[in-house]
């Protein structure tokens, strides 16, 4: 531009201001070295923040396009009339420009005639003539800005509108209804009905629970026997809701599946086949979220008959456990699960083989502090050994996801072609 303009005929410089030359040279070449690439970084930006916007939700949910193609269409018609418009709004403004660089030009040139002549005041009201179109031209192009960017901002509000709503609904479509919150004291009995409940472990895979018809009343023990794959953790499993059956489960009175998933698992006790416990304090043991005094501590440990032993520990209810209470026997570490487990006080409790790794002292202990002191609350007891079990008010019995039997265990035993007494017999033959 510098070689062309020094190398212009003389009619160039005739028909062209000294004013719009440099505008050109400072204002123009200015923008193309500075703006420019910021704003092409900004635009490639924005086109892909949009396009991420657009796309994602789409993908989410098809139905989306639907609303996306007009509001595109809006927008592209949109910016259309907007970039005609905006392109002689910024030409007007930069015409409007050159004026006001070519009278500073031309004033500083004549300054010696104006000061003799003394017409500094008209110089500078034809300065402020000039500058007042400059103004009206930017605030033109500000104008025009806004004007797109209120349309846009509709669009997208529109957009964001649709996706919510579409939430809403979709969240409505896949069965997370708006969860019930229970009563306080929900469950105060301990009641469990299955209607005919069915489960898979993932969408496709094998039924490995077969209509399961129940109806356990509040505060009866049950005991849990079957084979090895029979469904007897499957079915503490669709309990506790992992994974969640399309059926109904009911506890007092209110389907599960209508509460929020951590209020039925807090609202069940589980003392499973290995003892969990965390590196810290048997009181953090016992009562990790420190809800309860010392007395209570001291009297469920009294129950499950390891005061003596913790009384004999260095710090008592301090005393640090290691990681998985590796410091202290199996027995006793189960032995400070129940006593977490009766701490709960809940009315449902699920203990799946507890006896399974623990001398048969401790079991008799475990079993008697059940019998006692869970006297209120429903227990399932899944176990192997039909020892374990055979004091239970009923005795469930799975077959390949079935309930093949569910009575009383001396009923059953005493039935010809029970499955348990099979069991039973298998089992005293074994032991003598
Ligand atoms: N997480 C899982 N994913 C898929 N299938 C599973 C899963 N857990 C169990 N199963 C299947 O469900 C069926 C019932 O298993 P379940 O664990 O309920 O048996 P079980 O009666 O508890 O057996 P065990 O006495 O050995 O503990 C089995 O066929 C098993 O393969
Ligand atoms: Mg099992």
């Amino acid at each position: 531009m510098v070689v062309g303009t020094l190398q212009a005929p003389v009619l160039f410089f005739d028909s062209n201001s000294v004013g719009r030359i440099l505008n050109r040279f400072s204002k123009d070449i200015g923008w193309l070295d500075e703006q420019l690439p910021r704003k092409f970084q900004l635009a490639i930006d924005s086109t892909l923040n949009v396009l991420a916007s657009l796309i994602v939700p789409a993908v989410m949910n098809p139905w989306l396009i639907f609303i996306l193609i007009p509001l595109i269409s809006v927008a592209i018609y949109l910016s259309t009339y907007y970039l005609k418009t905006s392109r002689e709004l910024k030409r007007l403004a930069s015409i409007s420009r050159s004026p006001v660089f070519s009278h500073i030009s031309e004033t500083l040139d004549g300054l010696e005639t104006i000061r003799t002549r003394e017409r500094q005041s008209d110089f500078v009201d034809q300065f402020y003539r000039h500058h007042d179109v400059l103004n009206q031209a930017n605030i033109l192009v500000m104008a025009g800005g806004k004007w797109i960017s209120v349309r846009f901002e509709i669009l997208a509000s529109l957009f964001v509108g649709a996706v919510a709503f579409s939430a809403v609904i979709m969240s409505q479509d896949a069965g997370y209804m708006i969860e019930r919150r229970p009563l306080e004291n929900w469950p105060n009995e301990g009641n469990i009905i299955f209607k005919e409940v069915s489960l898979r472990y993932y969408p496709g895979g094998p039924q490995v629970l077969k209509n399961i018809k129940l109806n356990i009343k509040g505060g009866t023990k049950i005991g849990v026997a079957g084979r090895t794959g029979a469904g007897k953790s499957s079915f503490v499993a669709a309990l506790m809701r992992m994974p969640e059956s399309c059926d109904e489960i009911v506890i007092d009175g209110i389907p599960v599946k209508e509460i929020n998933l951590q209020e039925t698992r807090r609202c069940i006790s589980v003392l499973g086949q290995s003892p969990v416990l965390f590196n810290g304090s048997l009181r953090k043991n016992l009562d990790l979220v420190e809800q309860f005094t010392d007395a209570d501590l001291w009297q469920v440990l009294q129950d499950v008959q390891l005061k003596e032993s913790v009384k004999s520990l260095h710090g008592q209810l301090d005393h640090e456990l290691l990681e998985n209470g590796a410091n202290i026997s199996v027995g006793e570490r189960q032995l400070i699960c129940l006593a977490r487990v009766l701490l709960q006080r809940n009315k449902i409790i699920v203990l799946d083989e507890p006896t399974a790794n623990v001398d048969p002292e401790t079991e008799k202990t475990i079993l008697g502090v059940v019998r006692e002191k869970l006297r209120d609350s429903t227990v399932i007891t899944i176990a192997h050994r039909l020892n374990t079990i055979k004091d239970c008010d009923k005795i469930l019995l799975f077959k390949r996801g079935t309930v093949a039997e569910f009575d009383k265990f001396d009923t059953l035993v005493n039935t010809e072609e029970s499955e348990l007494r099979e069991m039973a017999r298998i089992a005293s033959s074994k032991t003598t």
